[in-house]
């Protein structure tokens, strides 16, 4: 028997900490919220993606009365960045949630498993690592790719 042990790092700053580019697709992922169609969790999720161009792409969560026909903030707002600008890379993803009494989580959301595997074809395609910045009122966590979200993944050379 082998044990193997994964190991994955992040950082948490203060919300001061971070620096101009951050602070905006931060402030950008909490507008989003606003933008979000939540009527049946009440839960509002934005995502901002800064593109290698520098654009911004913001998205929230959809929801729909047949619950699963819905998506999470982070695969509309990756989609949307990938069909509407299809050459430019991902840079940075910022994700931010408020609960059903309108604040901000105090701890960042982690986002779903499905929205991860998203981000992990969306860094594999463009062969560039995407930053993650989870915010939460507490800390704004950083993760330098998406392999420090989603250990162990499946991808294309799993079928090689
Ligand atoms: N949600 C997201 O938008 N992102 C996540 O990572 C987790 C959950 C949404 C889906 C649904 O609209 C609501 O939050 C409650 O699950």
């Amino acid at each position: 028997m082998k044990e193997l042990n994964i190991r994955i790092t992040l950082k948490i700053y203060e919300y001061e900490e971070l620096n101009r580019e951050d602070r905006e697709l931060v402030n950008a992922a909490c507008e989003a919220t606003q933008r979000s169609y939540a009527p049946y969790s009440h839960f509002s999720v934005g995502a901002a993606a800064r593109l290698a161009d520098k654009t911004i792409v913001t998205g929230s969560n959809q929801e729909n009365a047949a619950y699963p026909s819905g998506l999470c903030a982070e695969r509309t707002t990756l989609f949307y960045a990938n069909s509407r600008y299809p050459d430019q890379a991902v840079d940075t993803l910022a994700i931010a949630a408020r609960n059903e009494r309108g604040e901000y989580l105090e701890d960042p959301i982690p986002p779903c498993g499905a929205c991860r595997q998203v981000m992990m074809e969306t860094e594999n395609r463009f062969k560039h690592p995407m930053r993650i910045l989870l915010f939460g009122q507490k800390g704004i966590y950083e993760l330098k790719n998406v392999g420090a979200l989603l250990p162990l993944s499946f991808n294309a050379s799993a079928m090689e």
